[in-house]
């Protein structure tokens, strides 16, 4: 695997890649890899010919100093895990690199950035599209790779992705799970073993509302799904919503096409999101 860390070095690979005629899948990370992101890294290898990693923990997308502070960084561990899979080539800047010093990034993310993740974290949006547009910009990859753990986020980048008329497609790709349900995130290593333990509770309620869609009402379900976080001093519920797929507005009945359930909750310090998609 080629690891480069400057812009002009990774341009200059890409335009090497790209003139031989050969299709370039991108997959941005923050690094801490796990199996979701190499689940990731496994569908753009089946799906382009070379696959680009970026690592690059971006400052701009954090609302909150300490979560900056404390995201994990193993680099020499995600290198391994990166070459173990076939990555062919890892981008890892210095935000110097990225960035440069008072820069104005004007993009209006639009009605999306109101809710949920948007209104509860401001300017996360915003730092995310300020990044990912520099990524495409510099690895101009025919085809991108996106969880649906961060639905939201795929939403916000396909509109970006719209408005800028970038020619490169997007796939969102599925959930990995840890074998109790809990969605796999870098955040998990911060919970001990007992938030680990109450951290199942926010599957839980989604494979509630999931079990028992057709048969409750809206209102039902969700109060239904809320007292799951009742009792426990750990939990800290934010938000547990029935929403439309592609509007991220709650939906007030249920409608043709499905749903999604979106949960965001704090378990200890820790704060973790995660989705079901009801078809
Ligand atoms: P990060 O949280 O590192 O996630 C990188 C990618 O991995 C995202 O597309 C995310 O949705 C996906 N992912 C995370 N956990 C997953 C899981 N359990 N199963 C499947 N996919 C999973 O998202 C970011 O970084 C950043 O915002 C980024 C897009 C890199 C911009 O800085």
């Amino acid at each position: 695997m080629k690891i480069l860390h400057t812009k002009a070095e990774i341009g200059e690979e890409i335009n090497r890649l790209k003139s031989k005629g050969l299709s370039v899948g991108l997959v941005p990370t923050m690094g801490a890899l796990h199996q979701g992101h190499l689940s990731l890294i496994s569908q753009s290898k089946q799906n382009a010919n070379i696959t680009v990693a970026s690592i690059f923990v971006n400052p701009t997308q954090f609302d909150n100093k300490d979560d900056l502070l404390n995201y994990p960084k193993p680099i020499e561990k995600d290198i391994q895990k990166l070459e173990s899979i076939g990555c062919d080539v890892l981008f890892n800047p210095e935000a110097s690199e990225m960035y440069a010093d008072n820069e104005i990034w004007n993009y209006e993310v639009g009605d999306l950035d109101t809710k949920l993740e948007g209104e509860l974290r401001p300017g996360h949006y915003k730092g995310v599209t300020q990044i990912v547009y520099k990524l495409f910009d510099i690895i101009k990859p025919d085809i991108a790779f996106f969880g649906q753990k961060d639905y939201q986020q795929f939403l916000v980048i396909s509109k970006m992705v719209k408005d800028f008329d970038l020619n490169i497609k997007l796939q969102l790709c599925e959930i990995v799970r840890e074998p109790d349900g809990l969605a796999m995130s870098s955040r998990n290593v911060r919970l001990n073993e007992e938030e680990r333990h109450a951290s199942i509770i926010l599957h839980k309620a989604l494979l509630y509302i999931e079990q028992n869609y057709l048969n409750l009402s809206l209102v039902e379900l969700k109060n239904n799904a809320e007292k799951f976080f009742d009792g426990n001093a750990l939990l800290k519920l934010e938000y547990i919503r029935i929403c439309d797929k592609t509007t991220l507005n709650e939906l007030n009945k249920k409608q043709a096409g499905g749903a999604i359930v979106l949960v965001a909750c704090y378990v200890g310090k820790v704060r973790l999101i995660d989705n079901i998609i009801i078809a």
